[in-house]
């Protein structure tokens, strides 16, 4: 049996394969590390919104063993509800849908931009070439969910070296524990003032409006799943994002100028680079039929929402990178009750970002060969790790 292809001729597109078994085989038998006997590869448009709608295919995937990472069917603890089924995702899902209307995070617009104009002075004071992910895109969606969650401005340090060792590459498994077990500390404490003297961002709220149905504990796991979904995707959106607009510029410029073409430019940027691909997992919780195979009880699918983006089905000339295309309902935010909870969050905080960088910097300029970008192929979301720009 091959493996999930993951090596990518164009870093801006899915593996080459994936047009192919597209149309050959759109549900392919493939290794995958996750498990020993293989995974469904679903690689259709259709068919992959088909079992994100599904229910009957769990979100209740996890690692099993972390230091192997074998798929287990392992729900997560209260709270955590990315990978819970109904009713416990409903329960918890119906508490937040509502915290994240499009009118809320307009709410939140002045004090993103404020957060992005502070970021890029810290870049501009920076020696060139600098790296645009430790300077910009990393800290700002993270100062964003501090905004968001309503963390103390004298805690915020504190919250983004604690939440950087969990998203590092570099730490050691005991750095990682410690991190975590730091980080939960420091939201606990964070939930019990929240709990005595509510605000008026996310946590006080839902504090007040349902603090006698959750427990401590399911707020921490709250406040870490937004954290950890909206954190890394969105630093990865800024990054790739900002080096595929520098290699279209006359698309780059229609992006600088803000608005609506910065808001269509988003859901474009979105599609086309569809960062989130390789971690898109169900699991099957009876015998179902999958397109014209039969996944057995237990089995897992991987669903590459990168391919679905380039699917001719979703929209004409798929592999051309348009900002001035119409909107397409493409799934980069996945799609079903799982469907991004922040996904009005993560486009305001990308039309401010990608519109403030480019007016800061006219002659923004990748600083090295693309060939020497080193790209995220070896991650759960890809994106860049580090890019080194000029101006
Ligand atoms: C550009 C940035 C982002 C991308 C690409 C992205 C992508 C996704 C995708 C594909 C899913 C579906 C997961 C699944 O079905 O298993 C998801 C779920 C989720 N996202 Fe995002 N996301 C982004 C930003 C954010 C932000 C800013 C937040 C909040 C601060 C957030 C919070 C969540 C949560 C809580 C879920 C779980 C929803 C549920 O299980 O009901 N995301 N995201």
């Amino acid at each position: 049996m091959k493996s999930v292809e993951t090596s990518r001729s164009c870093p801006f597109s899915p593996p080459d394969e994936m047009a192919r078994l597209r149309l050959d085989d759109p549900v392919a038998r493939r290794l995958h590390p996750g498990t020993s006997d293989g995974v469904w590869l679903v690689s259709r448009y259709d068919l992959v919104r088909g079992v994100l709608a599904d229910t009957r295919w769990s979100s209740g995937v996890g690692n099993k063993d972390e230091s192997a990472m074998t798929f287990g069917d392992v729900a997560g603890p209260p709270g955590m509800f990315i990978s819970q089924d109904p009713p416990e995702h409903t329960f918890y899902r119906r508490m937040l849908t509502g915290k994240f209307t499009l009118a809320r995070m307009n709410r939140l617009r002045p004090r993103i931009e404020q957060i992005v104009t502070e970021q890029l002075d810290e870049l501009e004071r920076m020696p060139r070439p600098a790296d645009l992910v430790q300077g910009f895109a990393l800290p700002v969606p993270s100062l964003v969910i501090c905004e968001l969650l309503g963390v103390p401005y004298d805690q915020r340090d504190k919250f983004q070296r604690t939440s950087a060792i969990l998203l590092s590459l570099t730490a050691t498994p005991e750095e990682m524990l410690e991190a975590q077990r730091e980080f939960i500390e420091f939201l606990s404490g964070f939930v019990a003032e929240q709990r005595v003297k509510p605000d008026d961002a996310l946590i006080g709220d839902l504090i007040r409006d349902h603090g006698d149905e959750l427990s401590d504990d399911e707020i921490v796991q709250i406040a870490l799943l937004l954290l950890v979904a909206g954190h890394e995707t969105t630093a990865n959106m800024i990054g790739l994002g900002v080096l595929l607009l520098l290699r279209h510029p006359d698309q780059a410029a229609l992006v600088r100028e803000g608005g609506e073409a910065t808001k269509g430019a988003v859901d474009e940027l979105m599609r086309y680079l569809s960062i989130v691909d390789q971690v898109m997992v169900r699991r099957a919780t009876e015998t179902l039929p999958l397109h014209n195979r039969t996944a057995k009880e237990g089995d897992y699918v991987l669903l590459s929402l990168a391919s679905a983006n380039r699917d001719p089905q979703l929209c004409a000339d798929p592999d051309r990178f348009d900002v001035t295309r119409p909107k397409v309902p493409h799934v980069a935010f996945g799609f079903g009750p799982h469907q991004c909870l922040g996904q009005n969050l993560a486009r305001l905080e990308l039309e401010i970002a990608y519109s403030a960088v480019l007016r800061r910097f006219p002659d923004l300029a990748l600083a090295v060969p693309l060939e020497e970008v080193p790209f995220r192929t070896d991650m759960a979301i890809y994106g860049v790790h580090k890019l080194p720009v000029t101006w």
